[in-house]
């Protein structure tokens, strides 16, 4: 059954509620992580953790759960769900207090972490690849924390869907590619991988890490520098990668064909590495 737990309560998602004055409603002020559940059990549980306790420092909520109990919490919680294939999902934010953008220091943050089931991943997106748009980068200066203030996400999602294309890809000004509205982006030219490196500008995500360790051990040669839109749109292959969906190939970006306008060996390659992996 699908479950919440919300700062020591524990039930149906249906009934978890927050008031009003939770501040990651009123202004987004809150951190979170996705971890993905196989078989009953979290992946990389321990990144996502430590990415959480990155994102709370640079947001400055002092997190009163050390990591041993945010493991205890999440992990009772999946097992009290007897769902095996689940996103767990952990919230944090900075507190309850009437609507003021300055907080009182006694403020508790609120934790709350939910686990559902995997929502079906259409097998066609790895088969057939998925199209993608660019656009404009018009996030904040600290897209290296998981927010969940995602308003500029949730716009580039639905340019990118009435473009009849699964993400967007932010650009900035001087022509550099980032990362997707809600994934990291990997090209392949002549057999070399590239990434934007891990700044402000993008989101340290778990699957980028696996996918680089897996390139290693595959001795694939990997460039860990920006690249432009050019170079995207120019690769043999292009991927986005996320802890739900892992490595999903892009085929199109702005209606032009990215090499023979099928998913490429080395993307299918890095999937097959990161499967091995993650079953060990
Ligand atoms: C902006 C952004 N970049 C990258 C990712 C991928 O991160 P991860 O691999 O940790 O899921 C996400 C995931 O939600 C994201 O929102």
């Amino acid at each position: 059954m699908e479950l919440a737990y919300l700062n020591g309560w524990l039930g149906s998602l249906e009934d978890a509620v927050v008031s009003v004055n939770d501040r990651g409603y009123n202004f987004g002020d809150g951190i979170y992580e996705v971890v993905r559940a196989y078989r009953g059990v979290m992946f990389a549980l321990e990144e996502h953790l430590e990415r959480l306790a990155m994102s709370a420092a640079v947001v400055e909520i002092d997190l009163p759960w050390g990591r041993a109990e945010l493991q205890e919490i999440t992990a009772g919680v999946l097992a009290e769900s007897g769902i095996k294939d689940a996103t767990v999902y952990i919230q944090v934010t900075r507190g309850t207090a009437p609507r003021d953008h300055l907080s009182g220091a006694d403020m508790r943050p609120n934790l709350l972490v939910t686990v559902r089931h995997i929502t079906e991943i259409d097998p066609v997106l790895y088969s057939e690849g998925i199209k993608a748009i660019t656009m404009p980068e018009f996030r904040w200066q600290l897209c290296h924390v998981k927010s969940i203030s995602l308003q500029a996400s949730v716009l580039a999602k639905r340019r990118a869907s009435r473009a009849g294309a699964v993400e967007a890809i932010f650009i900035l000004p001087d022509g550099t590619v980032t990362e997707g509205a809600s994934s990291n982006v990997f090209i392949v030219k002549d057999g070399v991988l590239m990434t934007h490196p891990a700044d402000n500008r993008i989101l340290p995500g778990v699957l980028r890490h696996f996918v680089l360790k897996v390139a290693e051990t595959l001795n694939t040669a990997v460039k860990v520098q920006p690249y432009n839109i050019l170079e995207l749109k120019k690769a043999d292959e292009v991927f986005i990668t996320g802890t739900v969906a892992e490595i999903v190939p892009v085929i199109n970006v702005d209606g032009k064909t990215i090499g023979n306008g099928r998913p490429g060996p080395v993307t299918a390659g890095l999937h097959k590495g990161y499967s091995a992996l993650r079953k060990r």
